[in-house]
């Protein structure tokens, strides 16, 4: 009788197969507070995160973290039907819901897990999901999590989309990101809500990388739409929303496991969410945004987003390129496959508020003198 691999002999074979892909990732150490640090002991700038307004750092949301911690402690320490919310996640989801212009709004514990709340909650069998093929990750699995059929349209291709539509039958829910994370492009969120209506489809839309627009769809009769989003980037701490007409929010309380098995997001993210929610929405979050689009002005002028990709196919060119940035002491880091389609490795540059012209000055340098710019 052969005897069975043990699992650690199988997981032994998979990490070769990685290996032997060229796909070995690892997580290097960034010891910083805002956008320079030091990265395994090197000093460099950063333009990885999704940072986008230097609100991780921001010393009145540092403050509203640590008041909170002070008063309720380090963790929500559980879900909120079974041990009760804090103050501050009400208030945290009434001021998303009055930023949104939506009827309410909830906390997930990511922006992840806000997805797949929203797609197994309204997906389903009965339910053909029409979703772009560069949706994020967490929309793909929320799709299988929701067991819906899932139809998947030419990126940002609404003539795709219309005819997708008029060939299905039943309930329909149309799904897109509004920045794409890979490309930093953005959908056409006016031209989705339009064909939405006129086929009674929901739509959903993930405005995570949403900063600098579009904004969300201009109101139109028999729209029907819920809008996703996260705590993580324009906000700088760590959790997710949805905001939706008070029956959805009712019936994803009800029934969307991603938030009722699981721990709350903790008091100090939340606070730190709420104060840099304020920030944005009063005069030096326009400053901030302003700032941001100015930088993104100086990169590559009249993109949408601060997510500049650079596309060179190859996945070892990326990886080299990104090293050599490295060695300039720039963080960029590489996107390959599976984040991205083979053949289409890229430098993902991001680009925050907090960076200083004399750091845009040295990226921009940088990409000069490695040919990339
Ligand atoms: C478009 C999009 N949606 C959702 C998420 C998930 O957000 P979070 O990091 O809060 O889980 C991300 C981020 O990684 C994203 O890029």
């Amino acid at each position: 009788m052969t005897s069975r691999p043990t699992w650690a002999e199988w997981a032994e074979v998979q990490l070769d197969e990685i290996r032997a892909s060229g796909r070995w990732r690892t997580p290097r150490t960034f010891d910083a507070h805002g956008v320079a640090g030091a990265l395994q002991g090197r000093p460099v700038v950063s333009f990885a995160s999704n940072d986008y307004l230097g609100l991780s750092a921001h010393a009145s949301v540092n403050a509203a973290a640590k008041e909170a911690l002070d008063r309720w402690g380090s963790g929500a320490t559980a879900s909120r039907l079974v041990v009760g919310d804090r103050p501050c996640h009400i208030e945290l989801e009434t001021e998303i819901a009055a930023w949104k212009h939506s009827e309410r709004a909830m906390l997930f514990a990511t922006g992840y897990a806000a997805n797949l709340g929203v797609l197994s909650v309204f997906g389903g069998d009965d339910v053909t999901v029409f979703s772009d093929e560069l949706n994020h990750a967490s929309i793909i699995d929320g799709c299988r999590l929701g067991r819906s059929q899932v139809v998947v349209f030419r990126h940002c291709d609404l003539a795709h989309l219309d005819s997708l539509l008029s060939a299905a039958r039943g309930r329909k829910l149309v799904v897109s990101d509004s920045v794409f994370s890979m490309d930093g492009d953005s959908a056409d969120v006016d031209g989705l809500a339009e064909v939405c209506s006129r086929f009674g489809a929901l739509l959903v839309l993930d405005e995570a990388h949403s900063v600098l627009g579009p904004a969300g769809p201009l109101p139109l009769d028999g729209l029907e739409i819920i809008r996703v989003g996260t705590l993580s980037k324009m906000l700088g701490s760590l959790g997710g929303w949805v905001a939706a007409p008070a029956g959805c929010i009712d019936l994803l309380v009800n029934r969307a496991r991603p938030y009722i098995f699981t721990t709350a997001p903790s008091p100090a993210d939340t606070a730190a969410a709420l104060a840099a929610l304020r920030i944005i929405r009063g005069p030096v979050g326009e400053a901030l945004i302003e700032r941001l689009r100015s930088i993104v002005d100086r990169i590559r002028p009249g993109h949408p987003s601060p997510i500049i990709p650079i596309v060179l196919g190859d996945e070892d060119v990326a990886m080299q390129a990104a090293g050599d940035l490295l060695s300039l002491g720039v963080l960029v880091p590489a996107i390959r496959p599976p984040t991205v389609p083979v053949g289409t490795s890229r430098l993902r540059i991001a680009l925050s508020a907090a960076h200083d012209d004399s750091m845009i000055d040295h990226l921009l340098a940088s990409l000069a003198r490695l040919g990339l710019g």
